[in-house]
């Protein structure tokens, strides 16, 4: 009879128990105290109606009551709030070993592409029991990517990348949406997720057109694009010299800034040096290199990023791990 009604969204990944186990406590202490006050409210409003005969009498306070009442709320509220930023910290970190699939947003579609290269529109195919880590980043307006399956959401912002990863446990199809108006046909930016045996992820993979993996893709775009006419990577140096700063290595490393400051060259200092290459510049080079503002997008600065992480010497990078959150 209510096969078709339900008040509670699959849970299909290794974060959905856990976070329905801490809104159902937070439910259930909601409901306790309801019914506690309420049933308190309407007996006292009985017993202690005005009638003939009876005086009220005033009351000095209680220092018992008013301990007591603060502290078991006290000791409730931090309670959440650790099991809370426990979890919190648990679905914002992604594991390490990772596939790493790259999202763009934009009105009003996903565009996803595999760790493999090819990609698909509104959908999502991803094998079963294997951490998948999104990074997402929008065309246009602000998105949010919203699997309810899975109890993650997270906005997906111009000029900014967001990550959000899942591990589902649960073969299936489950609902994909974007969760922040971002104009007339936001109702429609919809999608599915796809959760399949890893092999039939493989086959389902091996059906699609063959595309060049994000690397591979990133290298060709450096050589279209004519960053190789002033920067030096992989061990290749420019014709007429390298007028820009050297690339191989850099990704993960701290990058002295010609203002004096540092910073670490990630995603986001990859994409602001391509769109504004004056804004951060290097420290010893000229202000030579011009801005790449609407000659690329997005999944191409993903894919050029992609290239420039995997320019790697042969002992790693110069300093300091991988952020979790770039
Ligand atoms: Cu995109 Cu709402």
């Amino acid at each position: 009879m209510f096969e078709n009604f339900s008040l509670w969204p699959e849970s299909a990944s290794t974060v959905s128990g856990p976070i329905d186990a801490l809104y159902l406590f937070l439910v259930g202490v909601s409901a306790f105290f309801v019914v506690l006050i309420l049933s308190a409210l309407v007996l006292f409003s009985i017993r202690y109606r005005r009638r003939p005969g009876h005086s009220a009498s005033p009351i000095a306070g209680s220092m018992t009551l008013e301990i007591v009442w603060t502290v078991i709320p006290l000791a409730i509220v931090l309670f959440v709030f650790v099991w809370g930023t426990r979890l919190f910290v648990r679905v914002q970190t992604p594991p390490a070993e990772a596939m790493q699939f790259r999202v763009t947003g934009k009105q009003w579609m996903w565009k996803i592409q595999h760790p493999s290269g090819q990609s698909e529109i509104n959908s999502l195919h991803v094998p079963l029991g294997e951490a998948v880590v999104l990074t997402m980043i929008s065309e246009d307006v602000i998105h949010s990517f919203f699997v309810p399956a899975f109890r993650i959401k997270k906005d997906v912002v111009p000029g900014l990348y967001s990550t959000l990863w899942f591990t589902p446990t649960k073969a299936g199809v489950y609902h994909l949406f974007c969760a922040e108006y971002c104009g007339t046909k936001h109702s429609e930016m919809t999608g599915q997720v796809v959760v399949q045996d890893p092999a039939e992820y493989q086959l389902w993979l091996d059906g699609l057109p063959a595309a060049k993996n994000p690397v591979e893709a990133g290298a060709l775009l450096f050589q279209n694009l004519r960053c190789d006419t002033c920067h030096s990577a992989a061990g290749v140096a420019p014709p007429g010299g390298a007028r820009g700063p050297d690339l191989t290595g850099r990704f993960g490393s701290d990058v002295a800034l010609a203002d004096g400051q540092s910073m670490r060259f990630d995603a986001r200092y990859v994409r602001e040096s391509l769109l504004e290459p004056a804004k951060r510049l290097s420290a010893g080079f000229q202000p030579l290199m011009p801005s790449y503002q609407g000659q690329v997008r997005e999944d191409e600065i993903l894919s050029l990023i992609a290239y420039l992480e995997s320019l790697q010497p042969a002992d790693g990078p110069a300093n300091a791990p991988k952020d979790g959150d770039r």
